[in-house]
């Protein structure tokens, strides 16, 4: 797990117990303005280049992860569905039709969904010209290439698992191809990983496969209900628009299925005004499309 060491440490030394809603929940002393926070440990919020630098480069690419490493970024996000014929690949909307050229080279396939096509196909497209010539001939990347980049880059990754609605099982195997590529060792899990969903349901079936993985839930929970999600998760991480310093401090003050205080990364932030508001309702992460703003403006790393 991805530990922020001052705050873990008195999450554990402050935690206690509390039965909440009919269920058994631990809560943290640490409130948002503790100098237990990850803001205060390290001096600003944490930085997630969302989609890789994906201001400046296509989306979900290899060249968007890279062009975050050159900017001085090691925590990337993606998204991961699947094809046809069964791979993982990196790709945010449920057909290829934004991103790729998917259109002029399978006509007559609309509506152009990732689960209708096989790996080989989606190989011969073009991800990157539809954001700037410059980067013509950028694919959609396999999860497992996406992973050796990512570790090449000596970065950290984010994982968002897409819709898994539509794709049974998605969960059991992202595992496998994480594991397959040496993601799921002590070192990774305890610091250059986290998996999210926006699906409760997902991240509960992750945490039960693999209880040592950190985790996040993508959304903003009523304050009463955060304690279901303390069970099985370790983040909250809410649209920003939704967020108030209340709520976050309500997150912090639960601890996690790993026994530490709980954190909060907002998404998505490519404006300093905005990135300077959350900063002040004192969330412990902020993901951008525009890593470099985010951190002009707040710090952080
Ligand atoms: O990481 C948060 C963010 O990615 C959630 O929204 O639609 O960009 O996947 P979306
Ligand atoms: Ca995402």
């Amino acid at each position: 797990m991805y530990v922020r060491p001052a705050a873990a440490a008195a999450a554990a030394f402050l935690g206690f117990t509390l039965t909440l809603l009919g269920g058994t929940a631990s809560y943290a002393v640490a409130g948002p303005d503790s100098p237990t926070t990850a803001r205060a440990a390290f001096g600003g919020p944490v930085v997630y280049a969302h989609r890789g630098a994906s201001a400046y480069a296509p989306e979900n690419t290899l060249e968007s992860i890279d062009l975050a490493m050159q900017l001085g970024f090691d925590w990337v996000e993606n998204d991961v569905q699947r094809t046809r014929d069964g791979e993982l690949v990196v790709i945010h909307d449920d057909t290829l039709a934004r991103t790729t050229d998917v259109e002029q080279v399978f006509p007559g396939r609309q509506p152009w969904r990732v689960k209708d096509f096989t790996a080989a196909e989606i190989a011969r497209l073009d991800a990157g010209s539809w954001f700037g010539e410059e980067y013509g001939g950028a694919r959609v990347p396999t999860l497992r290439e996406y992973l050796h980049r990512v570790q090449r880059n000596q970065q950290r990754l984010l994982l968002e698992i897409k819709k898994p609605e539509l794709y049974p099982g998605i969960e059991e195997q992202t595992l496998a191809v994480l594991e397959d590529a040496g993601w799921l060792d002590e070192r990774h899990v305890t610091r250059r990983l986290v998996v999210q969903s926006f699906s409760a349901d997902s991240v509960r079936i992750v945490h039960g496969l693999r209880p040592d993985l950190v985790t996040a839930f993508l959304g903003t929970p009523a304050v009463a209900d955060l304690p279901r999600y303390a069970q099985f998760t370790d983040r909250i991480n809410p649209w920003h628009t939704t967020i108030s310093a209340d709520w976050v401090a309500a997150v912090h003050g639960l601890l996690g299925a790993h026994g530490k205080a709980m954190e909060v990364d907002t998404w998505i932030v490519d404006d300093a005004a905005t990135a300077r508001k959350v900063q002040s309702m004192g969330v412990d992460g902020i993901i951008t499309n525009a890593p470099d703003v985010v951190r002009e403006a707040v710090g952080g790393y």
